[in-house]
């Protein structure tokens, strides 16, 4: 097979792998990309290109000596909800804490209201506008959970929606049944109740059209034990584990999530150096969601210093949920675990790509621009990877390429294809 899309004159290509260039990003001046079948056939610099047959209808981009990075991979999301809350968010702003929210009525619990409410169609159509300015954005691997549905019906509708959405995208849709993001109103006084419907009926219902099961363990929600439960049953269904762990407080989420050898614990806004090792020694890797801690406003980061020094693996995400963060933007949340989390440039790049990919049980596969990954990359507006930190606001993906095809991005002056430039149309 020939090549069917090469990438040249990218001034600073990442590969996300240090055995391919320099420092931990694995940085090659003036390098090219070429691809067969949507994976990576070679990246690395382009005057060392290996002589390989181009297909005559190859997609072809000249970077112009602007950046190129792997695709963003974001590694928490909750997409499928209806109704917004932006009054909510405004009386954080005034100064109503998220959990004064919950314990109210709103929060999580107004957003299930209005999920059931939904007709499908409108369900659908939300999440895929939100998955469409991910990809905009420059993601191409999306974790994405249900947990607004918290009935059998409608945790399974989420997911089917799910499938549907991620079915008219080239986006990589990772679907997690999160069907314990909370124990629901109408079970307040039950809360072994929905336990027992969760893992006996809601479990087997869902559990095919999810790879992941999760829960939010935390003050509020749900308790060490619970959560053990439906980690447990999920596993029992072939479910890999997740936990939502110490965003509010310090629950002993991290723990649990080390102990269970979960793929990713998520949060961490509390994590102490014995937890930190605990995650270490399990593999764990730890996702970061700078988004939400900025917006929580509790002046609270993760303690990116204790992970460090305990080497646990990071990822980040953009958490986009209606109360505690609505942002799609892999390149904002970069910005922000630089700005208010605490990461280098290089980190939040790392934890963007191949370390969310790791999160989400796929790293060598996506999120690196090596051979026999995925070619999925970004091709900046900007020089440098440093710009994703730095140039704050503005949409820097200029072209958005999912297994070797351009889905996205306005690539304006970009020749792509047969000499067409990118967005011109057929
Ligand atoms: O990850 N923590 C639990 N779930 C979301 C918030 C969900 C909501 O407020 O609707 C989160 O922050
Ligand atoms: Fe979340």
């Amino acid at each position: 097979m020939g090549i069917d899309f090469l990438l040249t004159g990218a001034g600073q290509l990442v590969t996300c792998d240090p055995g391919l260039g320099e420092g931990p990003l694995g940085l090659v001046e003036r390098g090219a990309v070429a691809a067969a079948g949507g994976r990576v056939l070679y990246a690395g610099p382009e005057a060392s290109l290996p002589d390989l047959e181009v297909d005559g209808g190859a997609v072809r981009v000249e970077a112009g000596g602007q950046a190129v990075v792997p695709g963003f991979v974001d590694a928490h999301t909750h997409l499928v909800f209806a109704g917004e809350r932006a009054d909510e968010f405004a009386a954080r702003l005034r100064g109503v804490g998220y959990e004064e929210a919950l314990a109210a009525g709103g929060g999580i619990n107004r957003t299930v209201r209005e999920t059931r409410a939904a007709a499908d169609a409108d369900l659908e159509a939300a999440a895929a506008a939100r998955l469409g300015r991910a990809l905009d954005y420059g993601t191409t691997t999306l974790e994405a959970k249900s947990g607004y549905g918290l009935t059998v019906e409608d945790e399974r509708r989420s997911l089917e929606v799910l499938a549907r959405v991620a079915a008219g995208s080239p986006v990589e849709v990772v679907p997690t049944f999160l069907g314990a993001h909370l124990i629901p109103e109408e079970y307040a006084g039950d809360r072994a109740g929905y336990l027992d419907l969760l893992e006996h009926e809601m479990l087997p219902a869902c559990a095919p059209l999810a790879e992941f099961v999760d829960a939010f363990c935390d003050r509020g929600a749900l308790t060490v034990e619970e959560s053990r439960r439906v980690l447990a049953a999920g596993a029992r269904h072939g479910l890999k584990g997740k936990l939502h762990a110490n965003e509010l407080g310090s629950t002993g989420g991290a723990a649990l999530a080390a102990e269970l050898g979960c793929v990713s614990a998520d949060h961490l806004l509390f994590c102490d150096q014995e937890e930190a090792r605990g995650l270490a020694a399990a593999g764990t890797v730890a996702v970061l969601l700078p988004g939400t801690s900025f917006l929580l406003r509790t002046g609270r980061a993760a303690p990116v210093q204790v992970l460090r020094d305990a080497g646990v693996r990071m990822a980040l995400g953009t958490d986009c949920n209606p109360g505690t963060c609505y942002c799609e933007s892999m390149q904002l949340v970069i910005a922000l675990a630089c700005v208010h989390g605490g990461l280098t440039p290089e980190e939040a790049v790392l934890a963007a790509t191949d370390g969310a990919a790791r999160a989400l049980g796929r790293g060598g596969r996506v999120g690196r621009l090596a051979p026999g990954a995925a070619c999925d990359l970004v091709l900046l507006a900007g020089r440098s990877y440093l710009d994703l930190s730095y140039h704050l606001g503005v949409n820097l993906a200029r072209l958005v390429v999912k297994g070797g095809v351009v889905c996205a991005g306005d690539g304006a002056g970009v020749p792509v294809g047969r000499g067409q430039p990118a967005g011109a149309g057929p």
